[in-house]
C-alpha cells in the first residue's frame, strides 16, 4: 500500500529516509528550510557524501515519487504520515541536547493538521521528549486527538545509510500505551516490505523507544572506550591491543565488532548522545547510573592526546617546525562528515604545538576547510606527504589502508608513520623501512602473526 509521507529535515538522516521511503514505493515530500540543500536534492545531487544514496535519489525523482519543498503548508496538505528527521545537536557550553529544531517542526506543522495524521519522530532525543511533543501536537492541531505521535528511532550508520534504512536490524516503535492511536497500524503500512522480510518489529512505550536509541549508542561508545582503555594498558605493558581484540572478540558474548582501538569515536552522534544522556539522567535524578559514561568520554578524549604525544615523540621531542602530514579528516571512512572528528582534532592540536600540518581526505576536504581553515590542505596523499617528517593515518579509508609504503617512502623526509586506526599492515611498512607506531601496540617489535 502506498502512503503519502513528508520527511522534515534533509540532512544525513532525513534525506536518506525520504529517498528510501520513496524506494519502498511511497509518495514522499522532503521538507527543509535550507533552500540551497533543496535545490541540490531536487536536481538529484546529495549535499553530502553517502555511498549509494545518489542512485536512490535520482531513481525516485525520475519516477515522480520524491519531491522537495520548503513549505509546511504543502507538506500538511500532501501527507498524512510525517517523519521528523531534524538534528538534535549538543547545546553550546552544555551537555544537554538542543531540541530547538524538533520543537519547531511540531510548532509549525501541528497547527496545519486539519485531518487525521500520524507523526513519527526519528531524531535522537532525551527520554521524555516524545510524550511532551505528543501532547503539544494534539493541543496545536485543529484535528486534535486525531493526530497521533509515535517514536521510531533511527539506527543508521553514515556510510551504510541506505542499506541500514532498507534492511535495518530492527524497527522500534514507541507509542502512548494509555491512549493508543493509529501509529502502529500506519507504521505497519509504511514498513510493510521490511516487515515482510521478518525484520523484528518491537512496539513499546514512548520512553522505552527513546531510550533504545540512546542506550544503544551509549553501549557502542562504551565498547570503543573499553578497548581504548585496554590499549592504554597494552602501551604500559608492551602488549598488543589488536591481537587482544581479536582474541576476546572470538567470544560470541563479546563479539569483535566495535573493538577497534585507535583515536576513538567522533561524529554527529556518539559523542553528543552520551553527553545528552548524562544530562538527561541528571534531570531525572538518575545521574549515578551514568557516571561511567563520563569516563567513557574521558578515555575517548585521552586517545587524541596520546596521538599528539606520539607525534611529538616521533618529531624528536618537539613539534615546533616539524612537517606533519595527516591522512584522513572525516570522523570515519566513507563519510565526508567532520563533526567532532578525532582526526581533525588531532591535526589542530599538532598545529597548535608549532608544526606545519598538511591534511588530505578523499571526501571531507570542503567540510574540513570550513571547520579548520588554518590547516594546509593537499589534493592527494603524495602531495600531503611530500617532505613530511611524520605521517599520521587518522581515518581508515581504503586508499590509506592500501597505500604502498615503498612509493610513499620516496616523497617523505622521514619514514615515520603513526597509525591512529591500527589499519596498516605493520610488517609491510616495517619491511619497507618505515618506523611504525600504532595505538596500544609495542613500539618496535614486528608483530608475530
Ligand atoms: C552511530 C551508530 O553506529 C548508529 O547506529 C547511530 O544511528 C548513529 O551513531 P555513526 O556515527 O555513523 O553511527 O558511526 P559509527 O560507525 O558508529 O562510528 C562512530 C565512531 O566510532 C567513528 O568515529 C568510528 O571511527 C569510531 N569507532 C567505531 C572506533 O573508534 N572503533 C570501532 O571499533 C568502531
Amino acid at each position: 500500500m502506498t502512503c503519502r509521507i513528508a520527511v522534515f529535515g534533509t540532512g544525513y538522516l532525513g534525506a536518506t529516509h525520504a529517498a528510501c521511503m520513496a524506494e519502498l514505493g511511497h509518495e514522499v515530500l522532503g521538507v527543509d528550510v535550507d533552500a540551497g540543500k533543496l535545490a541540490k536534492l531536487e536536481s538529484g545531487e546529495v549535499p553530502f557524501y553517502e555511498p549509494g544514496l545518489t542512485e536512490v535519489l535520482e531513481r525516485n525523482l525520475e519516477a515522480g515519487r520524491l519531491r522537495f519543498t520548503s513549505s509546511y503548508a504543502d507538506a500538511a496538505e500532501f501527507a498524512d504520515v510525517h517523519f521528523i528527521g531534524v538534528g538534535t545537536p549538543q547545546k553550546k557550553g552544555e551537555f544537554a541536547a538542543d531540541l530547538t529544531y524538533v520543537d519547531s517542526v511540531i510548532d509549525q506543522l501541528a497547527p496545519l493538521l486539519t485531518e487525521p495524521a500520524v507523526i513519527f519522530g526519528k531524531s535522537t532525543v532525551p527520554v521524555g521528549t516524545a510524550e511532551r511533543l505528543r501532547a503539544r501536537a494534539r493541543q496545536l492541531a485543529p484535528a486534535g486527538d486525531d493526530v497521533d505521535l509515535a517514536w521510531n528511532p533511527e539506527f543508521l550508520r553514515e556510510g551504510y545509510a541506505v542499506r541500514d534504512t532498507l534492511h535495518p536490524d530492527r524497527v522500534v516503535l514507541g507509542v502512548d500505551r494509555a491512549l493508543p492511536g493509529r501509529a502502529v497500524e500506519v507504521a505497519r503500512e509504511v514498513y510493510s516490505q521490511l516487515l515482510d522480510e521478518e525484520i523484528p518489529f518491537i512496539v513499546t512505550d514512548l520512553a522505552t523507544a527513546e531510550l533504545v536509541k540512546t542506550s544503544a549508542n551509549a553501549f557502542l561508545a562504551t565498547k570503543i572506550s573499553f578497548i581504548n582503555a585496554m590499549a592504554e594498558v597494552c602501551e604500559a605493558s608492551g602488549a598488543d591491543v589488536t591481537v587482544l581484540a581479536d582474541a576476546i572478540g572470538h567470544d560470541a558474548r563479546i563479539g569483535r565488532r566495535f573493538l577497534n582501538a585507535g583515536i576513538g569515536f567522533g561524529g554527529g552522534c556518539l559523542p553528543k548522545d552520551i553527553r545528552a544522556f548524562m544530562a538527561r539522567a541528571g534531570e531525572l535524578g538518575a545521574d549515578q547510573a551514568l557516571t561511567f559514561l563520563r569516563e567513557v568520554d574521558n578515555i575517548n578524549m585521552r586517545r587524541r592526546s596520546r596521538m599528539v604525544e606520539l607525534a611529538r615523540d616521533a618529531a624528536g621531542g618537539s613539534l615546533l617546525g616539524a612537517r606533519v602530514s595527516v591522512l584522513g579528516a572525516a570522523f570515519k571512512p566513507d563519510s565526508d562528515d567532520v563533526r567532532d572528528s578525532p582526526a581533525l582534532n588531532v591535526a589542530g592540536q599538532i598545529q597548535l604545538q608549532g608544526a606545519a600540518v598538511t591534511v588530505y581526505d578523499p571526501q571531507a576536504m570542503d567540510n574540513s576547510r570550513r571547520l579548520f581553515p588554518t590547516l594546509n590542505y593537499a589534493t592527494s596523499t603524495l602531495e600531503a606527504c611530500a617532505g613530511a617528517d611524520v605521517v599520521l593515518v587518522l581515518t581508515e579509508w581504503k586508499e590509506f589502508r592500501e597505500l604502498n609504503p615503498d612509493v610513499l617512502g620516496t616523497v617523505v623526509r622521514g619514514k615515520v608513520v603513526l597509525d591512529g586506526r591500527n589499519c596498516l599492515d605493520v610488517d609491510r611498512w616495517r619491511t619497507a623501512g618505515w618506523q611504525y607506531r600504532g595505538l596500544g601496540r609495542a613500539a618496535s617489535e614486528a608483530v608475530v602473526g
